[in-house]
C-alpha cells in the first residue's frame, strides 16, 4: 500500500509518471551498495529524458554515459529530469554518493572512477524487467569497493577470442563494476600480442594444428590492442597483460627454438598440459628476447601492474641444461627452485625500473618471493597467505571458487557467493588487493565463454564490492533473478546457476539397487529421466521426475528438462551403479583430498560414478598417497565380482595405481584376494599416449559370499621421466567399489 501512494505522489510530482511499483535499490542493485537510507515515501519518476551535466574536468564519464543512457545531446524537454554529476571531496577514490529527490538526480565523486559507478548504479536503477517509466524512492546510497582489484582472467591463448568479444566482456565487466581484465596473452598453445621485433610469434606461435588436422589461431595486432586498452579505460578497466615466463611458453619456443635449453625445433602443442620445454634460464639471450618483449608491451599497456605468471615450470630442463647450471653456479644459487626465483626477479627488476609492478602465479613463493612482487594464489589460499605473511600483497583465486572454466557440479553459483577473499588467520603486513575469477578456455572455445562465466560472475563481483556483512545468499538470489532480464537484454548467453536438478539417492529396500529420485531444482521446469544400462540387453526405463525408481546395475541416468514443451538443452547425465554396497557403511584409509573430496567419506559407496570430467565432483583423488576403503555389508551375500574406476590423464598428472588389490572377507579377519599388478591389471593400457584423457575400469572375479570388500591403490610414485613434469608428485583418481552380485 505505501508503495502505491510513493507511486501516486510520484506521478502527480512528475506530472502523468505511471510505473507499476516504486524500485528500492535494495530489490535492484548487485552489487549491493554500502549504505541506503529511503529520505521519504515519495519518489521520482524517470522518464528517460535528461537534463544532464557533468563536471567539465570528466571527460571519460560523459561520453560512455550519454551513450549507456541513451542521451546523445542535452536535452531540456519540460519532462526531463535533472541529471548532475558533481565533484565532491572526500569521497573514497572509487566510491560515489547518488542522491534521488524531487529536484532529480545528483551523483557524487571525488574521482572519475567514482562517478561512473555512480552512474552504473543509476543504470541498474533503471533497467529491470520494468521497462518504459520507473520511479526511483527519494534517498541516498552511499557506496564504494571491498577491494581494489576486482577481476576476470580471459585466457585468449587456449582459444582466440575475436576483437569484438573482449570488448563486449569489458562492457559486461564495468556493468559489474569489475576493474580489472587480466588478459592471458601468450601460453604453450598460442602467441596472442604482435611482436614488431620478432615477427614470427605471431607467424607461427600463434597458430596450433589440432588432433583432426584443422589449424586454430588468431592474435592481437598493436592497433587492436590499443583499441581495446582505450575502451577498457573509458569504462574504468584497467587492462593487465600476461606475459608468461618461464613456463608456458612452448608457443615461444615453436618460433624461436633458442629460446630453450635444448634448442630443438617443436611445435605449438594442441592441448594443454604442463611442459617440460621453458624458457632457458641460462642464456643472455632469452633475457634480451623477454626485455624487447616486454618494452613493446609496456608501450601498449600503461598498466601499473604487468603479469609475468610464473606457474607450473617444470624444472626438468635446467637440471641438465649446462647453461643453466652455469647460472647457478655464477649466482650462487642452491637449485633449480632458486634459479626460476632469480629469473623472476630479474625480470621483475627489468620491469621496476620502468616503472612497472609485478605479478606472479603462487609459484613465485617457490625459492625466493622476489621483494614488491603480489601473489595470485590459485593452489588454494595459502600462496596468498604466505606472501601477506612475508609483506608483500595477493590476489585471491583459488580453484575452490574461482575457476569458471570447472563446470557448476563443481563450482555453482552459491559457492562463488561464499567465497571469502580474506582468510581469518591472516598475519603480516601484507594486503589483500582483490581477487579474480579465472576463465581458462581449453575446454571452452569463444562461444562457450559466456555460459561459463555467467551468472558466477555477478556472484564474484558482490563478494570483491559488497561488505563481508551484507553478504545474504537468498537475497542476493532474489536480485539474481530480476537481473536475468538485464542479461538477456545485454544478450548475454548465460549458463546454469548449479546443477538445475535436486536428487535423492538411497540404498534401495531390495539392497542389490540404488534409489533415486530426481526432481526440477527450478520452477516452471518439467522433465524426464531416462536410465540406460551399460548391458546392451537390459531395457532402458524412462520415470517423470518426482518419480522414486530403483537402479540396478552400471549405467547413466540422462535427465532431459523442458520448459513449456521445449528442452532445455543437452540432456544432464549421472554415471550410477546400482549395487549392494551402495550407501553401505565404509572405510577409508586414506585422507579425503579437499580439492578432490569425491562426495566424502561415502564417496566411493554412493551408487554415482565418476564421468568423463575428472572435477565433477564424484572422483576421489589423493596425490602423493595411497587409497584404500573397506565396505561392510548388511549381511553376507554372493558376491560375483567386485570393480572400481580409475580415472588417468596423465598431462594432468593423473595416474593409474601402481598396483591394487580387490579383497573379500566372511569377517572382516581372513581376507581373499591377491595383487594385481600394472600390467594384469590395466591390460593394454600400460603405455597411455599423452593427451588420453579417459576412465579406465578394473574389475576381479570374486564368485564366493562374503559381508566385506575392500580395496587398496598404491600410488604410482612421481611423474616418469618421459613426462613434463618428471618428477612431480602424481594423483590417482578413484570411483566406485562397486559390488557385483548376481543376475547383473
Ligand atoms: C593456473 O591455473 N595454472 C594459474
Ligand atoms: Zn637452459
Amino acid at each position: 500500500m505505501k508503495q502505491w501512494i510513493g507511486f501516486a505522489v510520484a506521478a502527480i510530482l512528475a506530472g502523468g509518471c505511471t510505473p507499476p511499483e516504486v524500485t528500492e535499490f535494495s530489490a535492484t542493485l548487485i552489487p549491493l551498495p554500502t549504505k541506503w537510507e529511503k529520505a521519504s515515501d515519495e519518489s521520482l519518476c524517470i522518464t528517460g529524458q535528461w537534463n544532464w551535466s557533468v563536471d567539465p574536468s570528466w571527460e571519460v564519464v560523459s561520453p560512455v554515459w550519454q551513450d549507456w543512457l541513451q542521451v546523445d545531446r542535452m536535452d531540456s524537454h519540460a519532462l526531463a529530469v535533472n541529471l548532475k554529476v558533481i565533484q565532491k571531496e572526500g569521497l573514497a577514490d572509487e566510491g560515489y554518493e547518488l542522491r534521488v529527490s524531487k529536484e532529480g538526480i545528483e551523483v557524487f565523486a571525488s574521482t572519475e572512477t567514482g562517478a561512473f559507478y555512480g552512474l552504473t548504479t543509476l543504470r541498474w536503477m533503471m533497467s529491470t524487467e520494468v521497462s518504459g517509466e520507473v520511479a526511483l524512492p527519494h534517498g541516498l546510497i552511499q557506496d564504494a569497493p571491498r577491494f581494489p582489484h576486482r577481476g576476470l582472467l580471459l585466457d585468449c591463448c587456449r582459444h582466440f577470442m575475436e576483437p569484438e568479444y573482449v570488448k563486449r566482456m569489458i562492457d559486461l565487466l564495468a556493468l559489474h563494476k569489475m576493474n580489472v581484465l587480466h588478459w592471458h596473452l601468450t601460453e604453450d598453445q598460442g602467441w596472442r600480442i604482435e611482436i614488431d621485433a620478432y615477427p614470427r610469434l605471431t607467424e607461427i606461435g600463434a597458430w596450433r594444428t589440432e588432433a583432426d588436422g584443422s589449424t586454430h589461431g588468431g592474435f592481437y595486432t598493436k592497433d587492436q590492442i590499443r583499441d581495446i586498452v582505450a575502451y577498457a579505460a573509458t569504462r574504468q578497466i584497467t587492462v593487465i597483460p600476461e606475459i608468461e615466463l618461464p613456463g608456458h611458453s612452448n608457443a615461444a619456443l615453436a618460433a624461436y627454438p633458442w629460446l630453450g635449453c635444448t634448442g630443438e625445433q617443436m611445435e605449438v602443442p594442441h592441448d594443454w598440459g604442463v611442459f617440460k620445454d621453458i624458457y632457458c634460464a641460462g642464456s643472455d639471450s632469452t633475457f634480451a628476447f623477454l626485455e624487447t618483449v616486454l618494452d613493446e608491451v609496456l608501450e601498449l599497456f600503461p598498466s601499473e601492474y604487468i603479469h609475468i605468471g610464473g606457474d607450473e615450470a617444470p624444472k626438468v630442463r635446467w637440471e641438465v641444461c649446462p647453461k643453466c647450471q652455469r647460472r647457478i653456479d655464477e649466482e650462487g644459487l642452491h637449485d633449480e627452485h632458486e634459479l626460476q626465483s632469480w629469473f623472476i626477479g630479474r625480470i621483475g627488476r627489468y620491469l621496476e625500473a620502468k616503472g612497472r609492478k609485478i605479478i606472479g602465479w603462487d609459484e613465485i613463493l617457490e625459492g625466493g618471493l622476489p621483494a614488491g612482487a603480489t601473489v595470485q594464489s590459485w593452489r588454494g589460499m595459502e600462496g596468498g597467505q604466505a606472501a601477506i605473511a612475508a609483506g608483500n600483497d595477493a590476489i585471491m583465486s583459488p580453484t575452490s571458487h574461482c575457476y569458471f572454466d570447472y563446470p557448476v557440479e563443481s563450482t555453482d553459483l552459491e559457492e562463488v557467493y561464499g567465497f571469502e577473499p580474506v582468510p581469518t588467520d591472516l598475519q603480516g603486513s601484507g594486503r589483500i588487493l582483490g581477487g579474480e575469477c579465472n576463465m581458462w578456455t581449453e575446454r571452452a572455445p569463444q562461444h562457450l565463454v559466456d555460459s561459463k562465466v555467467f551468472p558466477r560472475l555477478v556472484a564474484m563481483s558482490e563478494v570483491l564490492w559488497s561488505q563481508p556483512e551484507q553478504r545474504d545468499w537468498s537475497d542476493f538470489r532474489l536480485r539474481m533473478e530480476r537481473h536475468y532480464s538485464r542479461l538477456d537484454a545485454w544478450g548475454v548467453e548465460y549458463g546454469w546457476e548449479t546443477v538445475p536438478i535436486s536428487m535423492h539417492w538411497n540404498a534401495a529396500r531390495t539392497k542389490t539397487a540404488l534409489e533415486v529420485q530426481f526432481e526440477p531444482a527450478m520452477s516452471g521446469i518439467e522433465g524426464v529421466a531416462t536410465y540406460v544400462p551399460y548391458r546392451k540387453d537390459a531395457p532402458e526405463a524412462s520415470h517423470s521426475l518426482g518419480e522414486l525408481f530403483s537402479v540396478v546395475g552400471e549405467g547413466e541416468i540422462r535427465v532431459e528438462l523442458m520448459r513449456k514443451g521445449i528442452s532445455m538443452g543437452t540432456p544432464w547425465t549421472f554415471p550410477v551403479a546400482g549395487h549392494v554396497g551402495a550407501f553401505q557403511s565404509i572405510e577409508l584409509d586414506h585422507e579425503v583430498n579437499s580439492y578432490y573430496p569425491g562426495r566424502g567419506e561415502q564417496g566411493l559407496a554412493d551408487g554415482r560414478l565418476g564421468s568423463q570430467d575428472f572435477r565433477d565432483g564424484s572422483w576421489q583423488a589423493v596425490q602423493e598417497s595411497d587409497m584404500g576403503a573397506t565396505i561392510e555389508l548388511a549381511e553376507a551375500v554372493h558376491i560375483d565380482s567386485l570393480s572400481m574406476q580409475f580415472y588417468r590423464y596423465q598431462d594432468a598428472w593423473i595416474f593409474l595405481p601402481d598396483s591394487l588389490r580387490f579383497q573379500w572377507s566372511m569377517d572382516g579377519q581372513v581376507w581373499n584376494g591377491d595383487w594385481l599388478l600394472g600390467e594384469a591389471t590395466f591390460g593394454e593400457a600400460t603405455f597411455i599416449p599423452n593427451d588420453s584423457q579417459d576412465v579406465a575400469r578394473v574389475a576381479v572375479a570374486v564368485n564366493a559370499e562374503a559381508k566385506w570388500v575392500r580395496i587398496e591403490a598404491v600410488n604410482p610414485g612421481l611423474c616418469p621421466d618421459w613426462h613434463d613434469a618428471a618428477s612431480s608428485a602424481t594423483w590417482m583418481f578413484l570411483d566406485e567399489l562397486v559390488v557385483h552380485t548376481n543376475h547383473h
